[in-house]
């Protein structure tokens, strides 16, 4: 939810701010600014509505002075509309700043500033934000952020200029993320390391109610007190390359490609001698024992991969989990205790809902166990454990690898509790392994189903409704897949449990109305058959997407995925290739923008 970038240094800071915002664009992208510190202790604003390119093309019709010091901005609106005016960066007398996060106080301190006759120009929280430090301002930039800081509530992430302070930016965040980098050239801060990577893969994270002061001889971090603190520094495993297209026309055709890597390496360096081992991560075979259920708590596609989480624990081993929403989870009062282990998946690691839930469970007293493919966020900090998946940057606003390898992490974890609890027998777990070894192979062979699913997407992308059916671990599938289809292709899509649409949707059904039926599920495949030909007596055109042999039932399906075999448990994985194709062509076909879908950003830091 908007990505903001800062730089101090040798080099001109408006090519730097432009690239980074580039990078940072995924997080927001319905308008976008820079404001550059000029020596004479002016600033300079430049912003416009629209990507990040239009703003490149304003700064260089503007041209504006060299500057060495700046900061940028591209926005995910919450407060006000998408207008040039409540474009980032806000100034108000010699404060200029950027924002990411909401200020849930902010209608108090407008009514506060409004008494000494001080009133926004734009709808935004963040101007009142500017207009409060711009109040407070004392000439000392550290005393003023601590006096605003404890006036503001919710979350925040600010790069602030002050212009009687030229070539400074002083950083301070609570919640919303922001890292920090340095090398020969000056510093730098971002909300995210996908625009600093290539400046150094050495960064930290800046902690929250502290100040990152940033100049061109390198960063200091500083207490509300003054004092200089060492910051921890964490390295990125990933490098500049991870976070380009390299050759693909899209960041989401890159990532589903990338899906055999990301689960090699999320999932092989867990297995030690055939025995899935946490020892590395830090995860004590005791937290697996002590537990009576399982709460996973998430949102969006990392809820789709709890709810497969679900199937199989609760198939394989017997015990009861529920998969709660986490924007629910968070004020519905859950039934949860010490002896409830809480999962949270998150593959940001900055989604709030799920931040809020993770607080949430550990006031009650439960243990939780994250898993995040962001290294070093928020919720990989502040839960108790963490399993990593190793993903590297997931770019694309819809999520496809991010959610293999958070399905992978649950089958380690569901093979971890079944050897620590002794719940499956050696040969049934050394099978278990084995498969979940095999996964990136068996992935490569479904990547090789893309024409087919290019071809077969024609059946989808000029339809306006369509439906997503599937039993028992498909179901979780259809979820996803429905999901998938919705964002990036803006068709209306519903998934749905086979056997309920009888109780009501089916009234839906028309021959303008296409059906993607996922079949895996062994024991329901003629209950499946059945409810397919309940819908294609209606009109219906049938996608099936089976590992089953279908040759039975050659009526059926208008068009037919058959995906390659696998132990019953791990289809998951290869259904998700095959709906993730298929949303993607369905996008391309309707010639939308696929990586940065319509209203949407990557990391939904607000609630
Ligand atoms: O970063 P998170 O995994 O916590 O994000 C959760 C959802 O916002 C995310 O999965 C979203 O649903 C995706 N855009 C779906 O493709």
């Amino acid at each position: 939810m908007c990505g903001i970038i800062g730089y101090c240094g040798s080099n001109h800071a408006t090519d730097i701010l432009l690239d980074g915002l580039s990078k940072l664009e995924y997080r927001g992208y319905d308008s976008a600014g820079i404001a550059l510190s000029q020596n004479e202790q002016r600033i300079e604003t430049i912003k416009t509505t629209g990507k990040v390119q239009e703003l490149r093309n304003k700064v260089m019709a503007l041209a504006p002075k060299n500057s060495y010091c700046g900061i940028g901005h591209t926005r995910w609106a919450t407060h006000g509309g998408v207008t040039e005016t409540n474009a980032h960066p806000h100034s108000n007398g010699s404060v200029t700043l950027i924002h990411n996060g909401i200020i849930e106080n902010y209608s108090e301190i407008a009514l506060e500033l409004a008494k000494v006759n001080k009133f926004p120009k734009s709808q935004t929280d963040t101007e009142i934000a500017a207009m409060l430090f711009s109040h407070l301002y004392n000439g000392n930039p550290l005393e003023t952020i601590e006096t605003a800081c404890a006036k503001l509530e919710g979350a925040y992430a600010f790069c602030i200029l002050f212009a009687d302070h030229p070539n400074e930016i002083y950083c301070v965040r609570n919640a919303s993320p922001l890292v920090a980098v340095e090398n020969e050239f000056g510093s730098y801060i971002a909300s995210d390391m996908t625009a600093l990577i290539e400046y150094s893969k050495d960064y930290f994270i800046v902690p929250e109610h502290h100040v990152a002061k940033l100049t061109k001889n390198g960063i200091k971090l500083l207490n509300f007190a003054g004092n200089e603190v060492k910051p921890t520094m964490l390295h990125a495993s990933w490098d500049a390359d991870s976070a380009q297209k390299n050759g693909y026309a899209h960041f989401m055709l890159k990532e589903i490609h990338e899906q055999p890597d990301s689960l090699l390496t999320t999932i092989m360096p867990r297995i030690k001698n055939g025995v899935i081992n946490f020892e590395e991560e830090q995860i004590p075979d005791s937290l697996f024992m002590n537990f009576s259920n399982i709460v996973i708590t998430a949102c969006g596609t990392a809820m789709n991969a709890g709810l497969v989480g679900k199937s199989l624990i609760e198939k394989v081993l017997r015990i009861p989990v529920s998969v709660e929403p986490a924007s629910e989870f968070r004020y519905g009062d859950p039934i949860i205790d010490d002896k409830t282990l809480v999962m949270i998946i998150s593959q940001s690691g900055e989604t709030a809902d799920s931040l809020a839930a993770l607080h949430l469970a550990k006031e009650r007293g439960s243990k939780t166990l994250a898993i995040v493919n962001v290294k070093g966020s928020s919720i990989a900090r502040e839960s108790d454990y963490v399993l990593y998946t190793h993903a590297g940057p997931e770019i694309a606003v819809a999520s496809t690898k991010a959610f293999t390898v958070q399905m992978a992490a649950l089958y380690l974890i569901c093979g971890k509790i079944a050897s620590v609890r002794n719940l499956l027998s050696q040969e049934q777990l050394h099978t278990f392994i084995e498969e979940l070894s095999s996964l990136p192979k068996v992935i490569e062979t479904a990547l090789q189903l893309e024409p087919t699913l290019k071809e077969v997407s024609s059946m989808l992308s000029e339809t306006s409704d369509c439906f997503f059916l599937g039993r028992g671990l498909d179901y979780p599938l259809a979820c996803e897949g429905s999901l998938k289809l919705k964002e990036i292709s803006y068709i209306h899509s519903e998934a749905y449990v086979a056997g309920e649409l009888k109780h009501g949707p089916i009234a839906l059904i028309t021959d303008q109305v296409p059906v993607v039926a996922i079949v895996t599920n062994t024991i329901t495949v003629p209950k499946m058959i059945s409810n397919i030909r309940e819908v294609k007596a209606r009109g219906s055109k049938i996608l099936v997407i089976t590992d089953q042999d279908m040759s039975a039932y050659p009526d059926v399906a208008d068009a037919l995925i058959e995906l390659p075999k696998t132990d019953e448990l791990f289809t998951p994985f290869t259904i998700s290739v095959a709906v993730q194709f298929l949303s993607y062509y369905v996008s391309l076909h309707r010639g939308l923008d696929v990586d940065q879908p319509r209203n949407l950003a990557k990391s939904v830091t607000v609630e």
